[in-house]
């Protein structure tokens, strides 16, 4: 296997809403996951791995710590950091007045990771509607275009000059799935009609950011060269049987609703036979106009940031009939054609998502070959239980996940598959929107339980340090602790309190 290129981006990722805090400072208003986690919050015993609704007001508090992390980022060695714009900071009412100080909290934390040698890379929406737009009728309304150009706009002109790495949204799946068929995430709906309008919502919004990014470049406050992708969970879908005919039209069903619907229209400029045929069934013909579809096409985006977490083992229906063992298994929630499945057989993190590094690498060559643009992975971690023994984790769990799924991009890129960069998820511990601060997903701890919410590290930031430095991986899947494990507890020995401030 090659060794990674040096100019290859290794990168962390994290998210706004889970880790900022500050919600109540700098002029800043409330949002759709202010409200929802207001109003659902829920603490499930201690240990339990479920789901917990916890308050975001100080999260980790990158607000007011940015200066630090971007200095414990340039220890761990990375040279990027992928992170989403507050839209409700920068413009909290609906005057369509920019909160200066919600931009100069950006430019500020820009400049300070610049300093550090890192380079930042925005994604523009992660699912955090202002609360003054989701009242307009957020995703799922007209109204969501206009807002979101005048928010690219103040965002390519203001923060255009520090980098030129870009993403439009980040999971339209997932937020849609989860925001408006299973009302388990803002804005909490239940209703189809109103997914198939954010859909289409979200997927004009991001031609019309790309039309605001060309703009920006003409007048210069965007950086010539710069590219603007958008960021997809897509999971490829394993056959339960693959050599039952069935099952693998139930992939390809699958396949429709989860990749083409959410990358076709802004990688291809138009959208796939199922939109067609929703907004048929659904009687939604008006809300598509000419100049959108026209916008969709003239303003195809760049690349494609992809979160990698699992692929989906996918069965045909008939399999609910059959006496089978199964951890666990639903619906796609779009279609009842195709049923994820849950094996019992397979390998399983704490929160019983599957582990399956291969389909990665085969997974990246499908997008490729599809799309034919560069790829990033955006996301990929392991959300657990991590215990402080002696002061220390020892996230070993979590340096097998990483290594078994960075060898995989290592593959992907050996057979000709263009990875321009791999950004872990995540930085730091994190608010999770299905296990709260109880599932930790950092390379760097946060300690919620005090007041200064101090960070400490954790073996995996000396592990993901040393693969930058050496630009390989773990070269066997057994990896040798012991070796790697006195440098690696020496310094987290030595650093264990360093970060309490
Ligand atoms: C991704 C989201 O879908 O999954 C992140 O973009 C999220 O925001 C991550 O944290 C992991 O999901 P969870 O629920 O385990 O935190």
């Amino acid at each position: 296997m090659k060794p990674f290129l040096k100019e290859f981006i290794f990168s962390t990722s994290t998210c706004s809403y889970q880790i900022e805090g500050g919600r109540l400072e700098g002029g800043r208003t409330h949002s759709n996951w202010d409200k929802f986690t207001i109003e659902n919050y829920y603490i499930p015993l201690e240990g339990a791995a479920e789901r917990e609704i916890n308050s975001i007001t100080h999260a980790a508090d990158y607000y007011n710590k940015y200066k630090l992390d971007a200095t414990i980022m340039k220890e761990m060695g990375v040279n990027g950091f992928v992170y989403n714009l507050d839209w409700a900071r920068i413009f909290p009412d609906d005057s369509g007045i920019i909160n200066e100080a919600g931009l100069d909290f950006y430019e500020n934390a820009f400049k300070s990771l610049i300093e550090n040698g890192i380079k930042p890379i925005p994604i523009l929406y992660h699912w955090d509607t202002p609360l003054w737009l989701e009242e307009k009728g957020g995703t799922s309304s007209r109204n969501f275009l206009e807002a979101f150009r005048a928010f690219s706009r103040a965002i390519f002109q203001r923060l255009g000059k520090y980098t030129n790495l870009w993403f439009v949204n980040d999971e339209n799946s997932s937020y849609t799935v989860q925001g408006y068929l299973d009302d388990y995430c803002p804005p909490g709906k239940k209703n189809a009609r109103e997914f198939w309008k954010a859909i289409y919502f979200l997927a004009i919004s991001g031609a019309i950011a790309k039309d605001e990014f060309d703009k920006a470049i003409k007048e210069g406050s965007v950086n010539p060269g710069s590219l603007l992708g958008i960021d997809h969970d897509w999971t490829p879908p394993v056959p339960y049987d693959e050599n039952d005919q069935d099952d693998l039209n139930a992939c390809k069903i699958f396949n429709e609703y989860n990749l083409n619907l959410f990358l076709d229209p802004n990688m291809l400029g138009k959208f796939p036979n199922c939109f067609w045929d929703a907004i048929k069934k659904y009687k939604l013909e008006k809300m598509v106009l000419p100049s959108d579809l026209e916008m969709l096409e003239n303003n195809k985006l760049q690349l494609i940031g992809w979160n990698y977490y699992r692929p989906s083992i996918i069965a045909h229906p008939k399999r609910l009939n059959e006496k089978i063992e199964w951890h666990n298994k639903h619906s796609i929630f779009i279609t009842n054609e195709a049923i994820i499945v849950y094996p019992k057989t397979n390998r399983y993190t704490d929160w019983n998502w599957l582990i399956l590094p291969e389909y990665l690498s085969i997974g990246a060559h499908v997008l490729q070959d599809k799309y034919n643009k560069p790829i990033m992975i955006l996301e990929n971690g392991l959300g657990y239980f991590d215990k402080k023994i002696n002061g220390i984790v020892e996230d070993w769990y979590r340096i097998d996940f990483l290594n078994e799924h960075l060898r995989e991009v290592q593959k992907a890129i050996d057979e000709g598959v263009n990875f321009i960069g791999y950004s872990a998820w995540t930085y730091c511990d994190i608010f999770s929107p299905s296990g709260g601060y109880r599932k930790k997903y950092g390379f760097v701890g946060v300690d919620f339980d005090d007041p200064n919410l101090g960070r400490y590290p954790k073996a995996s930031m000396y592990w993901y340090k040393n693969v930058i430095k050496n630009l390989s991986t773990f070269e066997n899947k057994k990896i040798n602790y012991n070796t790697f494990s006195k440098e690696a507890k020496l310094s987290l020995k030595n650093k264990k309190n360093l970060w309490n401030i």
